[in-house]
């Protein structure tokens, strides 16, 4: 077997929208594939033919050697999946939640509790273990949620937007609690709508837009294309610019830009450049409100692969599924 999962002409149609116009997905073994795109892309619908719980109108995929449609049951038996809304049972406690479902995958009593043991020490939730999921934060919720996704040692996980709404810290704990898992050689398909998650989780990343993949390539060939990091800087002292923009200018050898009031912008490769930057801003007393390296965002990506901005296909229908997101 070539591939952990594939699914070759995807379509799928949702009375008069068509949600996938007929995607094709891959990863190998081990491997991330993150799936980078805005609201009503058709992510969610991709992941849950996958996961099987959704038939397609066309096209066909395998997850773990198995058909999805006809052979579902084995491939259920081999996945995990996390969902981009929390599915954990609020009145139940955390362990509670992750024995349950142990039962419910057929494991005894006693290797359901064992199991649960070993994911909630895993994921740091142990000393919460005991208290209802109801009264977990954002971040503990989200890890709960991987935690069940993985009960069942899966081949394959399917995470669904795993990290949106978190923190920057809480997003990284996620983020390493991904890496663990492929590290083992779980294959994990990542929806996101961040480059910044798909890159730095993904070995190779598909964008999608209105049910199509319109880009798909190595995180590096993707940002070759849509372009790399940008250094931006926002001195304290308006007045200042011009002699930030200086700065800049010599520090970078480009001269920079400015994408919005009071903040320069310039392209550049790494972050080799931070610090004899700081260092020359400290030396000559500039002050900055904000200095950052960034990303392109997924509305710059979508402007540079598509010349269009990022419009949900259909935001009528989008607001009653994706408001609370
Ligand atoms: N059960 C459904 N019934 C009707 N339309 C649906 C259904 N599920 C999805 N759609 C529509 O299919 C399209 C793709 O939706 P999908 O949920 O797959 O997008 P998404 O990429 O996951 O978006 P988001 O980032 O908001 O989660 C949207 O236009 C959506 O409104
Ligand atoms: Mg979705």
């Amino acid at each position: 077997m070539t591939y952990a999962f594939q699914a070759e002409g995807l379509v799928k149609r949702f009375g008069a929208t068509t949600a996938l116009v007929g995607v094709d997905l891959a990863a190998r073994p081990g491997t991330v594939l993150g799936v980078l795109g805005p609201n009503g892309a058709g992510k969610t619908t991709a992941v849950r033919i996958l996961a099987t719980l959704l038939r397609p109108d066309a096209g066909r995929a395998r997850v773990a050697g198995f058909d999805v449609v006809d052979s579902a049951d084995e491939v259920r038996r081999r996945i995990g999946l996390t969902g981009q809304y929390a599915s954990v049972d609020e009145d139940l406690t955390g362990a509670e939640n992750l024995v349950m479902i142990g039962r419910l995958l057929d494991l005894s009593r006693s290797a359901a509790r064992d199991r649960a043991a070993e994911l909630l020490a895993e994921f740091d939730l142990t000393e919460a273990a005991g208290r209802r999921a109801g009264t977990y934060s954002g971040g503990m919720r989200r890890r709960l949620d991987l935690a069940a996704s993985l009960i069942a040692h899966p081949e394959v996980v399917f995470l669904d937007e795993p990290t949106t709404g978190l923190d920057p810290a809480k997003r990284d704990d996620v983020w390493s609690l991904v890496r663990r898992q492929v590290a083992e050689g779980v294959t994990v398909l990542l929806t996101t709508q961040y480059l910044e998650e798909a890159d730095a989780l993904a070995d190779e990343i598909a964008v999608i837009n209105r049910g199509a993949v319109i880009a798909h390539g190595t995180p590096h060939e993707l940002k070759a294309v849509v372009g790399g990091q940008t250094l931006h800087v926002r001195p304290l002292d308006p007045g200042r610019l011009p002699h930030v923009a200086a700065l800049l200018a010599r520090v970078t050898g480009t001269r920079p830009g400015s994408p919005g009031r009071g903040v320069l912008a310039v392209p550049v490769e790494g972050d080799a450049v931070l610090a004899p930057l700081v260092a020359k801003l400290a030396e000559e007393r500039i002050e900055v409100m904000e200095l950052s390296l960034r990303l392109p965002s997924l509305d710059e990506v979508f402007y540079a692969l598509t010349g269009e901005e990022t419009v949900p296909a259909e935001e009528t229908e989008n607001e009653t599924e994706g408001a609370a997101a």
